[in-house]
């Protein structure tokens, strides 16, 4: 590997534009709204593209910042991307000139750690700078580089930086993860399609995303296979080839919008949305007194009788899929806070995921944090506009909605964080009668 450029060169030299958000609270949300591409299909997707060095093509890509940080990153490395149209994108790797992935885009987006798996599996080698934690927990990925290890990766850690070989070609193996990893399973997936052999993945994650992953690589003539609930198999090929595919849609937008509508006590309709990965979500909906009904491809969600007889309290616990998800816990905290009684939130998955949970406090909910996993929301209380800031994505996503719900006008500082995952949020909840406006930081 030619090794002449120093580690932290210029990436992305454009700087974050840093925004507030300014939304007057009040008013019952009312509409339609499309539902996007699920960024956690997307950026798996685009990093399997690498896999092959013909051209593939995604539909339904989302228009957000990560996506925009991975086409950097992916540039960077030599490979081309193209992007004719809104959502669309065509990815071609016919030669990665320099396998290196750099602080800087880890920094940005944890999901750059996804490209461990197919570069190592396709070139033989990648450096790739350890994500680190961000402001979910320390959010580790000891378990990507195992599963690397167990498919005979050679792998060292120096200076923050995973420098990884496989000498020949990466073995079939049997992993066998010590708790379910999202992004584990996929990377493995991602580095067994083209490893000598055959690898079973157990427990492998169940995620809707994971299964879109699965669906994109069978249709680049990979041997994959989901062979039962937990368990993935694959035996390696030679060689895979381009393909075309259609981003899955966001179950986490999906259910963001639900709880807006509840906490609204709105009624809105949306498009393009899957029912059938919203489970767990759902049943919760049901639980609370959320009305809700699905169609072929619609969602309708209604909360109007809510004016009248207000929202039940429950108890809530995040689990892996098919169990409420934790991206879903953020905003079923907000619908918590207009439901009557004591509700008790475990997020099981991530540490220090319930910290923002202080901001929503600040805006008039009565929260108690007890410890990292467990908090309790007594309700109905009346939320009030606030100045507050965010620092993760789901989280400042519910702070949106705290605010849509909230008498008067709340400034939420750190929205940029937002983009980073929801398409053009701000002109989804204008079209739907919110009163919202998105503003640099400093106006
Ligand atoms: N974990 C380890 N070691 C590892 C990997 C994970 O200890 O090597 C732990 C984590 O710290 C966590 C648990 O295992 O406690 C589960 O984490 P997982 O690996 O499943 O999470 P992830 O793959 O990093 C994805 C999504 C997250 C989503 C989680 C859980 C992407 C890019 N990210 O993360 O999405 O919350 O699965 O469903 O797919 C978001 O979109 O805002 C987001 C955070």
């Amino acid at each position: 590997m030619a090794d002449a450029r120093p580690f932290h060169w210029e990436f992305n030299p454009e700087p974050v534009r840093r925004e507030v958000l300014r939304i007057e609270g009040g008013r019952r949300l009312e509409g339609t709204v499309s539902i996007s591409g699920a960024k956690n299909a997307a950026l798996k997707l685009m990093a399997a593209a690498t896999l092959t060095g013909e051209r593939c093509r995604f539909t339904n890509v989302p228009e957000i910042e990560d996506v925009r940080v991975l086409t950097e990153v992916l540039r960077d490395i030599g490979v081309t991307v193209d992007h004719p149209a809104p959502n669309v994108y065509e990815i071609a790797s016919g030669d990665a000139e320099w396998l290196f992935v750099p602080l800087e885009a880890a920094a940005k987006m944890r999901a750059s750690f996804i490209l461990l798996g197919p570069l190592l599996t396709r070139f033989g080698r990648v450096i790739i700078s350890n994500p680190g934690g961000d402001r979910i927990g320390r959010r580790p990925v000891n378990l990507h580089v195992d599963a690397m290890r167990a498919l005979g990766a050679e792998i060292e850690y120096r200076n923050g930086y995973y420098f990884a070989k496989a000498p020949g070609r990466l073995r079939g193996a049997a992993i066998n993860f010590p708790q379910i990893t999202v992004m584990g399973t996929e990377n493995a997936m991602l580095a067994a399609v083209l490893a000598d052999g055959h690898t079973v993945i157990e427990p492998a994650a169940e995620e809707p995303e994971v299964d879109d992953l699965i669906s994109f690589l069978q249709k680049m003539g990979a041997q994959v296979e989901r062979t039962a609930p937990n368990r993935i198999e694959i035996e390696g090929r030679r060689r895979l080839r381009g393909a075309d595919h259609s981003v899955v849609p966001d179950r986490i937008e999906a259910g963001t919008f639900i709880a807006a509508a509840g906490v609204t006590h709105g009624r809105i309709t949306l498009q393009g949305a899957p029912c059938d990965h919203l489970g767990a979500f759902l049943k919760v909906m049901a639980d609370m007194g959320v009305s809700i009904s699905c169609g072929n491809d619609t969602i309708e969600v209604d909360a109007t009788s809510t004016d009248l007889e207000p929202l039940r309290g429950c108890d809530i616990e995040t689990q892996p899929y098919p169990g409420l998800a934790t991206d879903l816990q953020p905003p079923t905290c907000v619908l918590l806070t207009q439901a009557t009684g004591s509700s008790h939130v475990h997020e099981s998955v991530f540490e220090d995921r319930l910290e923002w949970l202080g901001e929503l406090r600040r805006m008039g909910a009565n929260v108690e944090i007890a410890d990292q996993h467990h908090a309790i929301i007594n309700g109905p209380t009346p939320l009030h506009g606030e100045e507050v800031e965010i620092g993760d994505l789901r989280a400042g996503a519910s702070l949106i909605l705290a605010a849509l719900a909230a008498d008067g006008t709340t400034t939420i500082r750190g929205a940029h964080h937002v983009h980073r995952g929801y398409e053009k949020i701000d002109a989804k909840f204008l079209e739907l009668g919110a009163r919202i406006e998105r503003l640099p930081e400093g106006t």
